[in-house]
């Protein structure tokens, strides 16, 4: 396919000195970039959300990496600040692991910016693989839901989910695209929305109270997601609202597709009850693009991931191939060791 018709977006780049960031919190209103030039302001940019989605803060933390090697700062608190930036996309755990792999075999800066940029090499090449094989499972002339945001700017280029939907769409599989806005934080609205309009994909955008009453329409075949953390026994963890929306799929005949890298399977958490999931700031729901809208003195609850058990997925995809209906059997033989 053309690639570069459809994936034009590079959120994460090294820019030979310092690692420049697309400000994720600003999109679509504006396009502002952050120079990160420490492992600090890179812990602090994917804290806060400037960039966002599993594989691109695996990606940014391993160029963090590079920069707190550059500086000559000690790395084993550099690789535990980075660690620590948030808790539930395993990427960014992997992606360290690698980084760390490569300091104790003894690596110079130079050698772990080249081991950086595989990585984010590879998930390019994993997202165009994963693409394929996602487009093939969708029968011409499908809709399909997607939730979130899993496109380039949350990886390091063309994208999880929204990769089988780019790909869906190039093969003419994909008729009809729903993206969910996804509250509180909004990256189908602000991201999904931004990416499908720069491809020219058409696209409409969906309350997430309005996914059930989609389904029940007959107007989508698929749900198609990301993940986080895809536990050994199939159970994945992604954006809070998944987990409703594969049961909302499961009761109206609509299947559930999760597509990820290899990255994202960690196979030492043996169910999705082991994952932590991250709760974020309450003020992220009081208040809507900065502006409060609920009473002064209300409490929230805002846990920003949610489980779905393996038993409500009809498909995991990644570079290394399918698995349809997930267990932890199936997992084994495609990841284990
Ligand atoms: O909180 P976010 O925006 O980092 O959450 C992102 C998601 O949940 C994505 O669906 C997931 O990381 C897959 S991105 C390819």
């Amino acid at each position: 396919m053309d690639y570069d018709r459809y994936d034009r977006v590079r959120a994460v780049q090294w820019q030979g000195d310092h690692l420049r960031l697309l400000d994720q919190r600003l999109l679509p209103q504006e396009e502002r970039w952050i120079d990160c030039r420490d492992a600090a302001a890179v812990t602090q940019a994917i804290r806060d959300l400037a960039v966002r989605g599993a594989p691109a803060i695996g990606i940014a933390a391993a160029w963090g990496v590079v920069l707190a090697a550059r500086r000559g700062e000690p790395l084993e608190p550099a690789l535990a600040m980075l660690r620590a930036a948030r808790p539930t996309a395993v990427n960014l755990m992997w992606a360290l692991d690698r980084m760390k792999a490569r300091i104790a075999a003894g690596a110079d800066a130079a050698a772990l910016a080249r081991e950086a940029q595989a990585i984010q090499d590879e998930d390019l090449a994993a997202n165009r693989r994963m693409g394929e094989l996602g487009a093939a499972l969708i029968a011409p002339g499908s809709g399909v839901l997607t939730h979130c945001n899993t496109g380039s700017l949350a990886t390091a280029g063309f994208g999880t989910a929204l990769g089988v939907i780019r790909a869906g769409v190039a093969a003419g599989r994909v008729a009809r695209v729903y993206a969910g806005e996804t509250r509180p934080w909004q990256q189908g609205a602000r991201l999904t929305m931004y990416e499908l309009v720069r491809d020219g994909i058409p696209a409409k955008l969906i309350a997430d109270s309005a996914a059930a009453h989609l389904m029940r329409s007959g107007q989508v075949q698929w749900v198609i997601v990301g993940a986080d953390r895809i536990a050994a026994n199939g159970d994945t963890a992604n954006k809070i609202g998944t987990y409703q929306l594969a049961i909302a799929a499961r009761h109206h005949g609509v299947k559930f597709m999760v597509a990820a890298p290899s990255s994202t399977v960690d196979m030492a958490t043996p169910s999705g009850e082991a994952i932590e999931i991250e709760l974020r700031d309450p003020a992220e729901l009081l208040a809507v693009a900065g502006r409060r809208t609920v009473v002064e003195g209300a409490e929230a609850w805002n846990p920003v991931f949610d489980v779905t058990p393996a038993a409500l997925i009809d498909a995991i995809v990644t570079e290394r191939g399918v698995i349809e209906r997930p267990d932890a059997a199936a997992m084994q033989a495609m990841f284990g060791r």
